[in-house]
This record gives C-alpha cells, structure tokens and sequence, in this order.
C-alpha cells in the first residue's frame, strides 16, 4: 500500500479516530484497523460487501449504523417498481441508459432494448464482479428467460469478437486490463456454448449496443422506456424486494446497502 497517497485520503471519520486515541499505542492500533480495512476494500471483498459507518453523522442522528433507511439515501417507495430503482438507486445510470437509446435507434426490437436497459443495471449499486450473472439473476423471475439468459450470457461474449456483425474486442479492455489479458476458462466456455445456442444473437446485440463512451450533450431518461418496461417486465405488485421471490433479497440488498446485518 502506497502510505503517503493513502494517509492523504483518510476519511475525516477516521482521521477522527486515528486522533481521538488516548496513548501513541491506541493512535498506531487505529492506525492499523483504517489500513486493513482499506486493504479489505482494494483487495479481498466486493465493494458491497463492506458497509460502511457513518462517516458523516446526520445533525441530531447518533446511531453509529444506519440499519435499514439510511438518510444520505433517497427513501424508497413500499413496493418499488424498477422505475423507482432506475431513479433512487441506480441514478445516473447513463451507460445503460444510452446503450438501451442506442438499441432503439438501431431499431432493436423491444426485447432487446430491455435487455440492453437492464445488461449492467447491478453494476453501480450492488456488485461489478461476474456482472453479467448477477444481473440476469436478479430480473430472472420477472422477464421472458431470452432476455436473462443474453444478459448473462453478454459477460463472455464481450471478450470474444464476431466478425460476422463487426464485432470487435472493445479497445477499452486493453486499457482497462492489460494487452495480453486473456478471459478465464469458464469464459472461454461460455462463449463456445452460446455461439451453439438460438438466442446467440440476443446477447451479441447487447455487446453491439454496448456504450463504452457517453455521446456528449445526450441525457436520456429512463421515462423513454416506460412502455417497454410495462410490456417486457413483470413487475410485482408487492415491489421489487418483497415478493417473496427467490432475488427478493438482492433487490432489498439496494434499498438497503448499509445495513449491519
Ligand atoms: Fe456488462
Ligand atoms: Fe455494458
């Protein structure tokens, strides 16, 4: 760990408490449980799986956690639709967002279009790791099983380029992981698996209609798509997260991210 950069970017909370240590000895142990905490985060735990305290304490609110809403959160409705989560939660959302436009100017038909609107959705607010199969296992239960299954299946396909549709291997990977970067075996797997399958060319499209960059100036709203959503997704009526479906708790998981327990 780089001391100097990681000192210069404590959080003022624990600043505080590195400070606050009565003896030389209690200010080194604080010390040592902001380092390894800052290691849990860089390197052994996705990010969610690490909560975090109140760093700054709301006036008046002197709960150390805030188990279940937590102020510096927008509230959430009783039964959230997915509108509710695209506009409380996963708000900017803009890759998903444009890569979903970009699928209706392309003329995709609607099922894609949902598809690409919700191919990374679990990214931001719940977990980057294996994306692709954490997000098709959360909508599982709610869509036609195509869209789930390109979903997940679109988390190998990025890495293999299709010359057929002019696919190619995205530019940014080489930036982002390195020029000799090869996908793991499963990866591999999975490719080799859904060339074989009839949706195939669902999932590629989502790659195809997959934005790397934003278009400057465009700001899409996830309001263009309410009629695809109401025609494609079947929203629960007791809300996203309390309908007793098997996902149920992924979705609680948003609402609530900082829960103790
Ligand atoms: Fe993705
Ligand atoms: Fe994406």
């Amino acid at each position: 760990m780089d001391r100097r950069s990681f000192i210069s970017n404590l959080s003022a909370a624990t600043v505080a408490s590195i400070a606050g240590g009565a003896t030389l000895s209690d200010k080194a142990d604080a010390l040592e449980d902001a380092m390894s905490i800052e290691l849990d985060k860089r390197i052994a735990t996705p990010w969610f799986c690490s909560i975090e305290p109140t760093p700054e304490p709301v006036a008046g609110d002197t709960r150390p956690w805030y188990q279940h809403d937590d102020p510096r959160l927008p509230e959430m409705p009783a039964a959230p639709t997915l509108i509710d989560f695209f506009k409380l939660r996963f708000a900017p959302a803009n890759h998903v967002l444009q890569s979903a436009r970009l699928a209706k100017i392309n003329g995709l038909d609607e099922k894609i279009v949902l598809a690409c609107l919700l191919h990374d959705i679990c990214v931001g607010n719940f977990i980057r790791t294996d994306h692709g199969y954490w997000c098709a296992q959360m909508i599982k239960p709610y869509v036609d099983e195509e869209i789930s299954w390109a979903i997940e299946k679109h988390q190998a396909l990025r890495f293999f380029p299709d010359e057929s549709v002019g696919y190619e291997y995205p530019k940014a990977y080489i930036d982002f992981f390195g020029a000799d970067y090869k996908p793991e075996p499963y990866l591999v797997q999975a490719w080799e698996e859904a060339k074989k399958h009839r949706w195939y060319m669902t999932a590629r499209l989502i790659t195809m209609n997959d934005l790397y960059s934003f278009e400057d100036g465009v700001v899409v709203d996830v309001d263009d798509f309410t009629d695809i959503i109401a025609r494609h997704f079947r929203q629960p009526k007791e809300g996203l997260g309390f309908d007793g479906s098997p996902v149920a708790h992924m979705w609680r998981s948003m609402i609530w991210p900082n829960n103790f327990l």
